[in-house]
């Protein structure tokens, strides 16, 4: 049986936190190891620019440190494909190809560039760019470039996803059926919530807990976690239904644990900061086998690069053989 090729990929602004692990990591791991599926990850370099073009620095940085979070969490390069997307040309000239076949109303309405564009008030102004209005045209790019048949992706990337696949309707329209159309795979992870209690994990709001942070800083930012603001008193009676330090035991402790947790918090037979101190270590230990793999790769950054220039080798051969059946299609092979 032949093996679907499975895309996924990240922005490189920031390394990555639990949020991704349970949200994405997890569910890219299990993944690999199925024989049913050839998986590739890209750092969305070129498209993390979009949003960040006045900040290189960031982005070149948040390449390497996204591809040590993702080798510490399990993702083997024997098995993944993991690769710099702008070391991949033939994305950037899909991209113009495709530009023709999507209209800037249809962008304007996709329901993802929205919520961003609004979110992204602080540096588009009342103004978008072209590029960032554009990207889920590159992120069709990126798919069909590698024909990714499933892309595994939260929520939030569906209206991309459908996107690429009119693109891929029309192109195949035009200029005969090269194009393979992607079929979303919503990734059964959990969304996790960030310490103070926001919907989101994110960094900009500085409640979330990194693969990389240190048993210290792990501790510290649990101690700081949201609790039930009405207790004040060890023997107040709480709602652990209110309290993140109870939402994070329910993820990093054992069910035992957690019944404990809620019953005594109930009660009011429950310190906060025992409470605390008991889940701060509990995630440190779950989190100890990825730290250490980190820590290996952070001291060993030319093991890093070696593995993303391979993977990068290995996908430039699959976009080259793709960009050669688009140009013939498009009577653009001038080659012989
Ligand atoms: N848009 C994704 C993000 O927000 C990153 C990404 C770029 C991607 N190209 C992709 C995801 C292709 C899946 C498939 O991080
Ligand atoms: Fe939250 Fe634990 Fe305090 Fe209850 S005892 S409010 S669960 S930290």
């Amino acid at each position: 049986m032949e093996k679907k090729r499975i895309l996924t990929g990240d922005r490189p602004t920031g390394r990555l936190h639990i949020g991704h692990y349970f949200g994405s990591l997890k569910k890219r791991v299990e993944m690999q190891e199925s024989d049913k599926y050839d998986s590739y990850i890209l750092i969305a370099d070129v498209q993390a620019l979009t949003d960040n073009f006045n900040n290189p620095e960031k982005v070149r940085k948040n390449v390497r440190e996204v591809a040590m979070d993702y080798l510490s969490v399990g993702i083997d390069p024997k098995k993944t494909t993991i690769y710099i997307q702008s070391m991949i040309p033939e994305v950037a000239e899909l991209t113009v190809f495709y530009s023709n076949l999507v209209t800037i109303a249809r962008l304007q309405r996709n329901p993802t560039v929205k919520t961003e564009i609004a979110q992204k008030r602080d540096l588009f102004g009342e103004s978008v760019t072209y590029g960032f209005l554009g990207y889920p045209v590159s992120q069709a790019a990126d798919i069909t470039a590698f024909e990714g048949e499933l892309v595994p992706v939260g929520e939030d990337q569906l209206p991309l996803i459908e996107q690429a696949r009119e693109i891929v309707r029309k192109f195949n329209n035009i200029y005969g059926k090269v194009l393979i159309e992607p079929q979303a795979v919503l990734s059964s992870g959990k969304r996790i919530k960030g310490l103070d209690g926001n919907e989101k994990m994110g960094k900009s709001l500085g409640n979330a807990i990194y693969l990389s942070d240190s048993e210290e800083e792990i501790t510290k930012k649990v101690m700081s976690a949201l609790t039930d603001p009405n207790r004040i008193k060890k023997d107040d009676l709480g709602n652990p239904d209110i309290c993140m330090v109870a939402y994070y035991h329910n993820l990093f402790s054992t069910k035992e644990e957690v019944k404990t947790v809620c019953e005594e918090c109930k009660g009011g037979k429950r310190g906060c900061v025992a409470c605390k101190k008991q889940l701060a270590k509990n995630i440190i230990e779950e989190l100890r086998p990825i730290r250490e793999k980190r820590a290996y790769y952070e001291q060993h950054p030319e093991e890093v690069d070696k593995i993303l220039m391979e993977g990068t080798k290995k996908a430039q051969k699959v976009a080259k053989d793709t960009i050669k059946r688009v140009k013939k299609a498009m009577k653009l092979d001038y080659e012989t």
